[in-house]
């Protein structure tokens, strides 16, 4: 398999603790992305490969390519990690530098290292030498400033890599408001491979605005495939109905069973879903009454009698079916 080929390529986002096997799977069930990444694998002088994130790529159970993503800073570490990963079932190596926790920018990974451009040209050029199968880098467009964008692209234009996902948010400006979709366009009309644009992708027509006015190769899509796992084919126009209250209702049991694990505590499988479905409540009409509720339960039947009292109803089941939710 290499990287796909047709357009718009539709990927689903690397999001840590949610896009392991099972959930690839799932999302797979419901049409599913052109395209997959891991959860990053942390790298440093002392790391391992984590085996759970290993095993996506090895049992990798969509039929879709797979990019493995990295994040770190130490030179060695990322080569041989990469050089590792390359010996699994991946089109490409992918690495991170957006990603906004203080813990890991502070250590000077992921959005953190936007801020040492020097430091990022040293480590493109290693890992492009290093990386025979697809380099691909997921960025946000700057660390304070979206001006730093302006510092960045020749530097992602540099190293030859094959696809680069914008997330047009700046690491300070965590998930507020605003992605600056002057920006994504840039690097789509400037960089001399295929970029992805990332940032409040929650329907089709978010999806098709983004296209339109980046002339972008495709979108990535994180929350909004959580919420609804049918918005890749709705952006294919291969299912034109809208999602109801029922239908949701339906995903959610899918959900449930396969993120949790049988026979484990009934109180950690309703807060391991309570993770997700912070996602799809968001979306709904009485999204505030419905986290409330949901907050506070503490069994498996009282999450779903929630879910019930809200969703059983053959209604659209968000407030936003079509419409834009806060990109810029
Ligand atoms: C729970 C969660 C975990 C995430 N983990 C990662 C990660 O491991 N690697 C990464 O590059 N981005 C990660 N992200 C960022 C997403 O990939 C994506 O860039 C961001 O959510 C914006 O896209 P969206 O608006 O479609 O969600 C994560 C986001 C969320 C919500």
């Amino acid at each position: 398999m290499s990287l796909p080929t047709h357009r718009p390529i539709l990927a689903l986002a690397p999001m840590q603790d949610v896009t392991d096997l099972p959930f690839w799977r799932l999302m797979a069930c419901y049409g599913g992305a052109d395209l997959y990444y891991t959860e990053y694998f942390r790298v440093h002088p002392d790391s391992h490969l984590e085996k759970p994130i290993l095993r996506s790529l090895d049992e990798n159970p969509t039929g879709k390519p797979a990019i493995a993503q990295m994040i770190g800073n130490d030179i060695p570490s990322l080569v041989r990690s990469a050089k590792e990963l390359q010996k699994h079932p991946v089109v490409g190596i992918d690495l991170n530098l957006g990603c906004p926790a203080p813990i890991v920018y502070k250590k000077c990974a992921g959005g953190g290292l936007l801020r040492e451009p020097a430091r990022i040209d040293a480590i493109l050029g290693a890992l492009r030498d290093a990386v025979s199968c697809a380099f691909t880098v997921k960025t946000r467009v700057g660390f304070e400033s979206e001006h730093e964008f302006d510092t960045l692209l020749p530097i992602f234009q540099k190293h030859a890599i094959d696809l680069l996902t914008v997330h047009g948010r700046t690491v300070k400006q965590m998930y507020r408001p605003g992605v600056h979709a002057n920006l994504i366009a840039l690097a789509a009309r400037e960089m001399p491979c295929p970029v992805i644009a990332n940032g409040d992708v929650f329907t089709a027509a978010d999806a098709h605005k983004w296209m339109q006015e980046t002339a972008v190769a495709g979108v990535m899509i994180g929350r909004g495939a959580i919420r609804n796992p049918w918005i890749f084919d709705q952006i294919r126009g291969s299912s034109d109905t809208g999602v109801t209250g029922r239908d949701l209702l339906g995903y959610i049991h899918d959900l449930y069973e396969t993120v949790t694990t049988p026979n484990t505590n009934e109180l950690a499988q309703v807060n391991k879903l309570k993770k997700y479905i912070n996602f799809v409540g968001t979306g709904l009409p009485r999204a505030d009454e419905f986290l409330h509720s949901i907050r506070r339960v503490t069994n498996r039947s009282a999450f779903f009698q929630v879910c019930f009292d809200h969703l059983d109803h053959s209604e659209p089941a968000f407030s936003h079916q079509g419409a834009d939710c806060g990109s810029e």
